[in-house]
């Protein structure tokens, strides 16, 4: 059985795979020609956190492909978990009923859990700020769509750099793609891990930790915002102090490479300034659309179709 719960199971095929089957998907969906191959599932998807895009668009992605959905948003009230139900207990109930199950939940590792347990793929949408690599494939499938590759490139990543689930899933898929520099802009208190620090020095991947956008800026193929991540503060001082450390402003992209690109997982806070939208290089909402055709792959990737 396949689960997708964390990017470091792939090696290098299976993200090239993924990602040219989502473009056969976005082709078939433009064509009007998607097959119904999932017209004999159920998906569930359950969502223990807030979610816009992800949700909606992997029960888009399942429909499209002519799947059932049945779904539960706010679970941690309106599922038994209010009652106390253990994970392990509500994804055994989940798999009697659906053929995969797509699960955001606040704890780290909560997908694992489900899968420990799980008669069917648990594919993580999200497992607090470990992993989201359902959002990491649509983003280098975007650099890839936008770029026309995944290598030789500069990329920054600003913001909570500690917090960022998709930074965590990005960077093990980078790993396979050589001669990519990496800057990493964050207040001090939201700076990379210890361990992704070390990985990169022993692979010797040239990055830069800094907290000077401005200066960065020209250097960028690929310019990663992302939002400060309220719910993982313990304490609200603490984020209130962090919260508007870069935000992305019009004069900026005088700074910036025409033919780079601004990407955001969404929802953005204040971290891009509303101007910027319709300069070519945000690509942030073609980012969030290209999200349905990956997730109509890595449903194709779990049942082996
Ligand atoms: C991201 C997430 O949930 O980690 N959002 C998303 O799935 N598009 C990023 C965020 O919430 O800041």
């Amino acid at each position: 059985m396949i689960n997708i719960l964390s990017t470091k199971q792939f090696n290098k095929d299976d993200i090239e795979s993924i990602l040219s089957r989502a473009s056969i998907m976005e082709k078939d969906l433009k064509e009007g020609t998607v097959k119904k191959l999932l017209s004999d599932k159920v998906i569930a998807c359950v969502f223990f956190e807030p979610s816009t895009r992800t949700r909606l668009s992997f029960e888009t992605a399942a429909i499209r492909l002519g799947a059932n959905v049945i779904s539960v948003e706010n679970a941690e009230v309106s599922s038994s978990a209010f009652k106390g139900e253990s994970i392990e207990d509500t994804t055994r109930m989940l798999s009697c009923y659906a053929d995969a199950i797509v699960m955001r939940h606040h704890k780290a590792l909560a997908a694992e859990v489900a899968a420990s347990v799980s008669t069917k793929p648990i594919l993580n949408a999200g497992d607090g700020a470990n992993q989201h690599p359902s959002q990491a494939l649509l983003d280098v499938y975007t650099i890839k769509k936008e770029h026309g590759r995944l290598d030789n490139l500069s990329i920054a990543f600003v913001g909570d750099l500690k917090n960022s689930r998709p930074l965590h899933s990005l960077m093990p898929i980078f790993m396979f793609y050589p001669n990519n520099t990496f800057y990493f802009i964050s207040p001090k208190e939201l700076v990379i891990s210890e361990e992704l620090r070390g990985e990169l020095k022993d692979k010797n991947i040239k990055f830069v930790e800094s907290q000077n956008l401005e200066e960065t800026l020209p250097k960028v193929d690929v310019l990663y915002m992302t939002r400060v991540q309220k719910e993982r503060f313990t304490n609200i001082e603490d984020y209130e102090k962090v919260k508007d450390s870069f935000l992305l402003k019009k004069e900026h992209l005088e700074l910036m490479k025409k033919e780079s690109i601004i990407l955001h997982p969404l929802p953005r806070v204040n971290e891009i300034d509303k101007e910027i939208d319709n300069d070519h290089r945000a690509c942030y909402f073609r980012e969030a659309q290209n999200g349905l055709y990956v997730r109509m792959a890595l449903y194709l990737y779990v049942f082996g179709l």
